[in-house]
């Protein structure tokens, strides 16, 4: 464990899988149609389990497109008044079923995996009460939410096995997509993993007005990599160098799961939910997608992309007009950057029907507001050393202060990758625009508003964050929690 682990406790969690590993004295369950194909899994003196048998007994799980996709459900609003809706969730263990016959625990809010969605309304303040029912410090983070310090799930603000505490998210931000993950420093990568993680859906009256698709043609997808024990289990390995890459890829819970479509127009709000894995992403062999947002919410006009590229943490908004395709077209959606096991993440099997189509594509979406000039210029090298990965030269210490933004303010923040791994680069209480990137011109996976960005090995990246949120103490780190875990995370005081 890492020294910099202040709070000095760790989540049974790994404990919990090292010991089905070692009850199973053989290599993962997923090893074994897959082996010695996942870098950042092979274990130096795991044993290869070559029976046909097994191996076909094995398979069966891991075949792509078995299972229809799971949908979270909505998380129900306990209360509600004119300015504040109000919900209730606890953080506790529980079992999914992400194999088929196979009963996998779980961490989950309410015990779900992924955890229940929340709808929110801009103008209108989210309250939410979360219990902690497990025997370790958790909190909770509303990613790409611009709330008080206190309520950003700060890795020092914990609550405690058995204690309770009430965030509360102003919305007072464009609708977007968001997510929620567990924040406690040294065990999230861990507890993200067993599953506590969920989306957060922000709408408002412009996103509205759009007449963009909904209901049940509005699906947040979360796509995550793991890996299995023999009994179903979900097996986690520390890499500080690489991150944890699996060798299975999951949607909403479920490996590379079908999902049948009407000749109907859809919104895929996508989400980079993994450890440290990067996704990009085609439609077939290259169809035409429409992006219309990503991580801070809508663009201001609609992309056509052929791929898109996500790093963890990451969110693209993504309309597929499916009345392009006739009924029986599968379309499967691949992962450029994956091998074998890691390519196929999805299938679309069109199907007949839909009723005729009231949602359409705009030319413009929403204007961008316009940024102050930077008021100050801060370099951050990204690099490692030893055992830590660093910013600037820092690993991160609760008890210092790295930079001192003025609220109300832009800044430009250079990220100087000096090393061989990509971070996905994530700055806390604000939104930032990405205006240079060193390898050549900014992409169209920088456009709009975002919270985290893609530092490719031996790049400069250059963003412009915009201080809005409020003053006090906000994190910024990389989002491979492996790298974060291993101290790649600093943080500011937002003065006024
Ligand atoms: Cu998605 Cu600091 O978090
Ligand atoms: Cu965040
Ligand atoms: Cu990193």
């Amino acid at each position: 464990m890492p020294a910099f682990n202040h709070s000095g406790w760790r989540p049974p969690a790994d404990a919990w899988t090292r010991r089905d590993v070692m009850r199973n004295g053989m290599a993962s369950f997923a090893g074994l149609c897959l082996l010695g194909n996942v870098p950042g899994t092979r274990r130096p003196g795991s044993k290869a389990v070559t029976s046909a048998a097994l191996r076909a007994q094995a398979r069966a799980p891991f075949e792509p497109f078995r299972r229809d996709l799971p949908i979270p459900p909505e998380l129900v609003p306990t209360r509600r008044t004119r300015n504040e809706e109000f919900f209730e969730t606890t953080i506790r263990e529980g079992i999914a079923e992400i194999l088929p016959g196979f009963d996998t625990p779980v961490y989950g809010y309410d015990g779900i995996y992924p955890g229940p969605t929340i709808r929110a309304s801009t103008g209108r303040t989210t309250v939410l009460t979360t219990r902690n029912a497990l025997p370790f410090h958790q909190n909770v983070h509303l990613h790409g939410g611009l709330q008080a310090p206190r309520d950003d799930g700060h890795p020092q603000d914990l609550i405690v096995p058995g204690g309770s505490f009430a965030y509360r998210y102003p919305n007072d931000q464009d609708a977007s997509t968001l997510w929620y993950h567990d924040h406690a420093h040294g065990a999230n990568s861990r507890t993200i993993y067993f599953g506590l993680a969920g989306f957060y859906l922000l709408e408002d009256d412009l996103e509205r007005d759009l007449e963009l698709p909904r209901g049940k043609y509005d699906v947040p997808l979360m796509i995550q990599d793991r890996a299995f024990n023999r009994d179903g289990s979900l097996r986690y390995g520390e890499d500080i160098d690489l991150g944890f890459l699996g060798d299975t890829i999951l949607v909403n819970g479920a490996v590379a799961p079908r999902m049948q479509v009407e000749r109907r127009l859809y919104r895929l709000r996508f989400l980079n939910g993994s450890n440290a894995r990067d996704y990009r992403l085609r439609l077939g062999r290259g169809r035409v997608m429409t992006q219309i947002g990503s991580d801070g919410g809508l663009l201001e006009f609609p992309l056509r992309r052929r791929r898109f590229t996500l790093s963890p943490a990451e969110r693209a908004d993504i309309l597929i007009d499916f009345r392009d395709y006739r009924p029986g077209t599968e379309l499967v959606l691949r992962n450029e950057l994956g091998e074998r096991s890691t390519v196929a993440v999805m299938r679309f099997d069109v199907v007949r029907g839909g009723g005729s189509e009231e949602a359409r594509i705009r030319r413009a979406l929403r204007p961008l507001a316009p940024l102050p000039r930077p008021n100050a210029e801060r370099s951050w090298v990204l690099s490692m050393a030893g055992t830590e990965w660093h910013i600037g030269g820092r690993a991160w210490n609760p008890n210092r202060i790295d930079c001192r933004p003025r609220l109300g303010t832009s800044e430009l923040w250079q990220f100087v990758n000096r090393s061989q791994r990509v971070h996905p680069m994530h700055i806390h209480g604000c939104h930032f625009r990405v205006v240079a990137r060193g390898s050549g011109r900014v992409t169209d996976d920088d456009r709009g508003w975002k919270d985290t960005v893609r530092v490719a090995p031996d790049e400069r990246v250059t963003v412009q964050p915009y201080i809005t949120s409020f003053p006090g103490r906000y994190v910024f780190h990389c989002h491979a929690l492996e790298h974060a875990t291993a101290g790649m995370m600093l943080q500011m005081e937002v003065v006024r």
